[in-house]
């Protein structure tokens, strides 16, 4: 089977899985790329149909071991065609849990047919100055391998002639789920002396919680934690003030600090 048109499907709020998706995408090197970006708020609402393109790589960020649920809400809005699918997830050099594999039932659900599936890894959303997780991934490396997994797809691809000569997907994870575990609402703050109201978060954040007229206000209720804000942030003004914030990158500090690779499967 020949690749000449992919979509690259996405959520990605400090553009980490963006990135490897796209790059996946450039590695299969098909005549025509045109993604769908779920991260900003209308794609909360906008209606995406049926993909019919050759193959869809789906990207989403790791949250809790488990794929973002804004992630899978925004992915409800897409239908696949008995389409071929690459899952990807994205995760901050903890661990990908059951994500991956949730991934792949989401797609199979929607429609598409999981033919291959990659955990690699992006800047942890909560690292900073104090506490630096994987910072500055993806970089070369990955994007090289990212790159290398596309070649390897196109070659899985080109031996087949029909979708029914690939077996189904296996990826690492476990049925049920890992729980996901409803947090209390919570929100960066705005260090008002460092803000020059540009508005940068407003456009950073995929649930329209920010707004700005003469001060920065935060809807903590609508807030998802993705720190897309801070990272944007060009003055350094938005932040976490939060206990439970500090303790997480505190353990993540502690314990995730030993580089982690990609994994592929095909
Ligand atoms: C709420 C939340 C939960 C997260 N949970 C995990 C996790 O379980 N394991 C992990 O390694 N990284 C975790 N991360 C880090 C992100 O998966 C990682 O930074 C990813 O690169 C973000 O993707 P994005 O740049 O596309 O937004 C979490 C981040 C957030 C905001």
């Amino acid at each position: 089977m020949d690749i000449r048109s992919i979509k690259p499907v996405f959520f990605s709020p400090t553009e980490t899985t963006a990135k490897i998706v796209i790059k996946i995408a450039q590695g299969i090197n098909p005549d025509i790329i045109t993604g769908i970006n779920l991260t900003p708020p209308g794609a909360r609402s906008q209606d995406f149909g049926q993909l019919n393109d050759e193959l869809t790589i789906i990207g989403t960020p790791v949250y809790a071991g488990r794929v973002s649920p804004e992630a899978v809400r925004r992915l409800r809005r897409i239908k696949g065609n008995n389409t071929p699918a690459v899952v990807v997830v994205v995760y901050g050099n903890r661990d990908f849990e059951d994500a991956l594999l949730e991934l792949r039932d989401i797609a199979t659900e929607l429609g598409f047919r999981p033919i291959a599936g990659g955990a690699f890894i992006g800047e942890h959303s909560y690292s900073n100055e104090t506490a630096q997780i994987a910072v500055g991934r993806p970089d070369d490396q990955d994007m090289e391998a990212a790159k290398r997994f596309g070649e390897a797809i196109k070659g899985k691809m080109s031996e087949v002639s029909t979708l029914d000569d690939i077996p189904a997907l296996h990826v690492p994870g476990n049925f049920p789920y890992k729980k996901w575990v409803e947090r209390d609402a919570m929100a960066p703050v705005t260090v008002e002396s460092l803000c020059t109201l540009c508005a940068e978060c407003v456009a950073a954040c995929p649930t329209a919680a920010i707004t700005v007229a003469d001060s920065v206000a935060t809807a903590e209720n609508e807030c998802i934690r993705c720190c897309g804000c801070i990272k944007k942030c060009p003055t350094g003004a938005r932040k976490w003030e939060n206990a439970w914030i500090d303790q997480v990158r505190k353990w993540l500090n502690e314990n995730c600090r030993q580089r982690k690779e990609p994994q592929i499967y095909l």
